[in-house]
């Protein structure tokens, strides 16, 4: 697929995409399980929060609720003009290329992703520039999995990527159903660099 089809193939799927219980965190156990661990993971709020490709700004919109300074990128107009509608009164949302975002260097203490490095074609020159968005003493904060699908990263290849980058990862493993609304089988992480 060219850029152009992947782009419009995640704005059709904008409409929808929330119906997953990962996706949306319409369920209160799920979303808190989400909180808490987001909550665990960054530094307190108000910190500076670059949500790189942000989808429908579930994350963004749940940080934001917390009193994080979040601004979100996503290259599909179909997901920011969701984000916009469900976060647009809390966050802040530019539509641009999570691998070489459209934001300023050294400004960001957190640079949140979640299900998209793994999709970039060149995923360790994006993780060197998303280390170019953190102040000094920032961190990132990535969760990936390597799912049933054949799609995704190996947490080893993800911790290998970010030691390469020039980051110390710590790896958090995410086996349990609440996250995921289901019981699942396949390797889902977070990471914390
Ligand atoms: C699986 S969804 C994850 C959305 C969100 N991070 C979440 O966890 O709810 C992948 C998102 O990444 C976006 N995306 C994929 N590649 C991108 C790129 N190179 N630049 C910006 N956005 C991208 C897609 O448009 C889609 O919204």
């Amino acid at each position: 697929m060219t850029s152009r089809e992947v782009i419009e193939t995640w704005d059709r799927e904008a409409e929808t995409f929330d119906e997953a219980a990962d996706h949306g965190l319409s369920d209160p156990e799920c979303r808190a399980a989400w909180r808490d661990l987001l909550l665990e993971a960054l530094p307190p709020a108000p910190a500076r929060v670059a949500d790189l490709g942000c989808g429908t700004g579930t994350l963004s919109l749940l940080l934001a609720e917390e009193g994080y300074a979040v601004t979100g990128v996503d290259f599909s107009s179909g997901m920011v003009r969701r984000a916009r509608e469900k976060a647009g009164h809390l966050a802040v949302f530019h539509e641009g290329d999570a691998a070489a975002p459209p934001l300023a260097e050294a400004a960001f203490d957190v640079v949140l992703c979640r299900h998209v490095l793994w999709a970039l074609p060149a995923p360790g020159d994006a993780l060197a520039r998303w280390v170019r968005l953190l102040t000094p003493g920032g961190r990132l904060v990535l969760v990936e999995g390597r799912w049933h699908t054949g799609g995704g990263l190996p947490a080893a290849r993800t911790l290998e990527l970010l030691r390469a980058a020039g980051r110390e990862p710590g790896l958090l493993p995410m086996p349990e159903p609440v996250f995921w609304g289901r019981e699942i089988e396949d390797e889902r992480y977070l990471v914390v660099a």
